[in-house]
């Protein structure tokens, strides 16, 4: 019995294709027999007679079926190549990552946090400097191996940049362009002399997966509810400490200046290195940001890092990073026989378009944009649940926590909301000891400030018990 689904984004004629493939190589069609003419089965599925040629013609074209005059489609015997499984293979379960709630309904609106809507991103602009980049003269370099540590005129916008957006004090030798903060990681776990890292709790998970894995200790600290993470980085024996101290992650808040001067301090005194994770600086919308540590730093202690996932789009794969002068010998060490992985098209476009006399009318522009939808969120958290959601994080970046007073499931919750085709993300991974049950991700980087209004009152309808 075939069974079709119109929702799958596969096409009609695969999901046959496969349903028949996968009778006959387990035996459930035998060998030799009949399949229906393309006209019945057509007939039987209610699809066109076209869409079951198509299906066939796979199958035969794979040789699981023939077609015989006269007899039409027959099956072809299969199981004399049949190969038994070997028993100590275990059968591995892909895990999709996916809550089947979540997949049973369809989502209408989604608070993720790991996706930028396209509105604002300047496709004619990106397309034009890629044209600029094609039939400038540095086209050569597309036939060569180019430097790893960047193309150097790009690294030097990055500087300007970073000097003006965030006081950052460095050579462009000191900047080393990645494809994303976790490359950057991976890399800088080659050049630090392994020891033990100090992270944040809650914090990113995968920060302690790549630590772990190249054989640095990794110690656990807490900055929420309470900020324990400076005093206990003292009392540790922790020689790395990584930290996002402008906006940290998940929980939004900013380290104090005070805070901010003790870890440089414990920098200085312990030969150590604070690794600066910036990025989403861009996106501060009631006050000044305070500048990045890295331009406080004395003592040459600061590794600072920075990525164009939020300011532009993740799928560019671009970020970089700001390594301590102690470190470049390392990093030469290890790396100067490496060409980059970053394509050069893309830096080269990229250079083009930071050089542009309207980079930081862009940046004014993305940041009122952000703050529009900040806005709208928040107001719509207040409007229809006054005080029974808190809110955590503030005025920054593209995601913030609610707490919803009277639940105690985040599962709970996620599952209501899914119901209300509205998506809600659980902080479980980001915290190693005890999570909050009642807390929850909402990023607004995706949705347009009316599905931000209407998404928050299917929330209202999903969670009407806990009002
Ligand atoms: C705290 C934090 N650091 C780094 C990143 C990753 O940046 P990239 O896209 O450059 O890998 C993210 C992504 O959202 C993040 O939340």
């Amino acid at each position: 019995m075939i069974k079709l689904s119109k929702n799958k984004k596969l096409p009609i004629y695969i999901q046959i294709y496969r349903q028949i493939k996968n009778d006959i190589i387990n035996g459930n069609i035998s060998a030799k027999s009949k399949l229906y003419s393309v006209r019945s089965l057509s007939q039987e599925l209610n699809v066109s007679v076209n869409t079951i040629r198509m299906a066939y013609k796979l199958l035969q074209n794979e040789g699981y079926i023939k077609s015989q005059p006269k007899s039409g489609y027959i099956v072809v015997d299969i199981q004399k190549y049949h190969i038994n499984r070997n028993p100590n293979n275990k059968m591995v379960k892909v895990n999709q990552q996916r809550n089947s709630i979540i997949e049973e309904n369809h989502i209408e609106y989604d608070f993720t946090y790991q996706r930028m809507s396209m509105e604002l991103f300047p496709v004619m602009k990106w397309l034009k400097y890629t044209k600029e980049a094609l039939l400038g003269p540095d086209v050569y370099k597309m036939g060569q191996y180019n430097d790893m540590k960047g193309e150097l005129e790009l690294r030097e916008e990055i500087r300007k940049y970073l000097a003006v957006s965030r006081g950052v004090n460095c050579d462009v030798g000191q900047i080393i362009v990645c494809s994303g903060i976790q490359h950057s990681i991976e890399i800088l776990c080659r050049i630090m002399s392994p020891g033990t890292v100090a992270l944040e709790s809650p914090g990113i998970p995968l920060w302690k997966k790549i630590f772990s894995r190249n054989g640095f200790e990794v110690l656990e600290l807490s900055v929420y509810p309470k900020n324990n993470y400076i005093e206990s980085l003292m009392k540790s024996n922790a020689k790395i400490a990584i930290t996002t101290p402008s906006h940290q992650f998940p929980t939004g808040y900013t380290f104090s200046l005070q805070e901010r001067m003790q870890l440089l301090q414990w920098g200085a005194e312990t030969n150590g290195i604070v690794i600066e994770d910036d990025y989403d600086c861009e996106f501060r919308y009631a006050s000044q940001p305070l500048t990045a540590m890295q331009s406080m730093d004395l003592n040459d202690c600061v590794l600072y890092l920075g990525t164009f996932s939020k300011i532009l789009l993740p799928g560019i794969r671009i970020s970089y990073m700001v390594l301590p002068k102690k470190l470049l010998p390392d990093y030469d060490r290890e790396y100067n026989l490496y060409p980059s992985g970053i394509p050069w098209i893309t830096q080269k476009t990229l250079y083009h378009f930071m050089a542009m006399d309207d980079f930081s009318r862009y940046i004014s522009r993305t940041r009122i944009f952000f703050k529009e939808k900040y806005d709208t969120l928040v107001q719509a958290f207040k409007e229809h649940f006054k005080d029974k959601v808190e809110i955590i994080g503030n005025d920054a970046g593209l995601h913030i926590l609610i707490r919803v007073i009277e639940a105690d499931s985040q599962e709970t919750l996620i599952e209501k909301a899914a119901r209300k085709h509205v998506r809600v993300y659980s902080v479980n991974e980001y915290w190693t000891d005890e999570c909050p049950e009642n807390i929850l991700l909402i990023g607004y980087s995706f949705l347009n400030k009316t599905e931000i209004q209407e998404g928050v009152l299917r929330l209202k309808e999903a969670w009407k018990e806990y009002l």
